[in-house]
């Protein structure tokens, strides 16, 4: 093996020697620990409230629309570079690029810092499922659901599930890639699938269907408005998992055959197949112990109503589906930590040298202590989960499209797409990617920072980061 080849060497414009990083044993492995990553609170709590609140089925389509045109192109544009690259998120800058210090690296930097930023209370959260899962079992929270998630949120309990996730995390990402990622993937994606289906199908039989479905997919067309839109897009990048390194890394574990276009179709379309599924799970239950309410954004949704429901369903019928209900949160919130966890330490064993075992035990730790500070202000969530991890998943996004449109060797790609007789595509591809994404994702970014202006917002009074941090409604739209 050549010096350049080793996946140690931190200056290397090459890409590393498969061998020595570690790979998916098989294209299912792959398959399912990417939708593992994008399945998660972003599919079963954010999707469903979100597509009730917003307009029902033509939410859906519109969530359809935006994801057949920004989200399933991004995530090829990632894929495609973390394959290429066979890299970390800041070696495959340097490697697609050819150069040892490329301005990108810094955009490297930023993906894998970004989520191990959200991991740090995304683990907090997943934390909860478990132990709701073992609340569900004893029905430790069927008397006062209210007091036990106050408990749950905060203090000792909220670190020590905490804790528990993480040192989960460190042991799966300890192993190899196909002994780690894909092993614990190919377990728990099944299992998964599984549970939320025979969930929802249990929830069909329920007395009060009919008014949760309804409820849940009612069309409305005035909920149409551009915060409406750009929470869709964002939501779509986050709940794809896109932006943040993470698709880039699990496919720079890729072995160079299978189509990428397919994989994205079919992770972006399965991970919206289960969105849709959670829905027809959760809003039945609700409706048939009447607690349906316009008002719970995604979590308070899951840990406040639907264990409430549970609750109501009594002895040992609520037991059994709550435990289910929770064991599966856990397993999709838990391949998402795992996905979270990877491009950090990626880059520590790759960039510093360090061995899995030492890289995972140190990065997860970090990012135990990062979490801390949320397992003791939960009203820390609003604002980290909130306005921060949106600006952070544009930002992602918008320089994905950048870099694929303008300065990969993707845009001479693209460019050349139309040469020659057959479908004309790179017509269509090529505006969208150099000129509608960056232009959508940049004034979306913009708003992010500074609201929505309410000539654009309706009714809503949407926040942007400034304002979030304590500066004034730039936009004025209270006045
Ligand atoms: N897609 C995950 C969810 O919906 C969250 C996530 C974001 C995971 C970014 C990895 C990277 O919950």
């Amino acid at each position: 093996m050549s010096k350049s080849d080793s996946p140690t060497d931190n200056t290397s414009t090459k890409p590393a020697d498969p061998e020595q990083r570690g790979q998916f044993g098989t294209r299912i492995g792959f398959i399912l620990a990417a939708i593992g990553s994008a399945v998660g609170f972003g599919s079963i709590a954010r999707f469903p409230m979100n597509a009730a609140n917003n307009g029902g089925a033509m939410f859906l389509l519109m969530y359809l629309f935006i994801m057949l045109l920004f989200g399933i192109p991004i995530m090829i544009a990632e894929l495609s570079m973390g394959r290429t690259a066979q890299r970390n998120t800041v070696g495959a800058f340097r490697v697609l690029t050819g150069k040892t210090r490329p301005k990108w690296m810094g955009v490297g930097f930023l993906y894998f810092l970004v989520a191990a930023f959200i991991l740090s209370y995304y683990s907090i959260l997943s934390g909860w499922t478990l132990r709701y899962f073992f609340g569900s079992m004893t029905g430790a929270y069927f008397n006062d659901p209210d007091a036990y998630l106050t408990a749950t949120q905060e203090g000792p309990w909220a670190l020590i599930w905490h804790a528990v996730v993480m040192v989960l995390t460190a042991v799966v990402l300890t192993g190899t890639v196909s002994k780690g990622i894909e092993k614990v993937n190919l377990v728990m994606m099944p299992a998964l699938f599984l549970i939320i289906v025979g969930l929802a199908v249990y929830a069909a039989t329920l007395p009060n269907v009919a008014a949760g479905y309804e409820f849940y997919l009612q069309p409305d067309l005035t909920a149409f408005t551009l915060p409406v839109m750009a929470a869709a897009v964002g939501q779509a990048f986050f709940s794809l998992s896109l932006g943040q390194g993470a698709m880039m890394t699990y496919a720079s574990y890729l072995p160079k055959r299978t189509s990428l276009a397919t994989n994205a179709s079919i992770i972006s379309l399965s991970t919206l197949c289960f969105a849709v599924t959670c829905g027809f799970l959760i809003f039945p239950l609700l409706s048939t112990f009447g607690l349906l309410s316009g008002e719970r954004a995604g979590l308070g949704l899951i840990f406040g109503p639907l264990a409430q429901a549970f609750a109501e369903m009594g002895q040992p019928l609520g037991n059994i589906i709550g435990a289910l209900f929770f064991l599966a949160t856990f397993f999709a919130s838990f391949t998402s930590a795992v996905s979270l966890a990877e491009p950090a330490i990626s880059y520590a064993i790759e960039e510093h040298k360090l061995d899995r075992r030492r890289a995972s035990i140190l990065i997860c730790a970090l990012i135990y202590i990062a979490g801390i500070a949320v397992a003791f202000n939960s009203n820390l969530l609003d604002l980290e989960g909130g306005a921060l991890t949106d600006f952070f998943v544009i930002l992602g996004g918008f320089t994905i499209a950048l870099y694929v449109g303008w300065f990969s060797p993707v845009a001479q790609a693209i460019a050349r797409m139309d040469e020659g007789e057959g479908v004309k595509l790179g017509r269509f591809v090529r505006p969208l990617m150099q000129w509608v994404m960056p232009l959508v994702l940049g004034v979306l970014l913009l708003f992010s920072i500074t609201g929505t202006p309410c000539f654009l917002s309706g009714d809503a009074n949407s926040v942007g980061l400034l304002e979030t941090f304590g500066a004034p409604d730039l936009m004025g739209c209270e006045g």
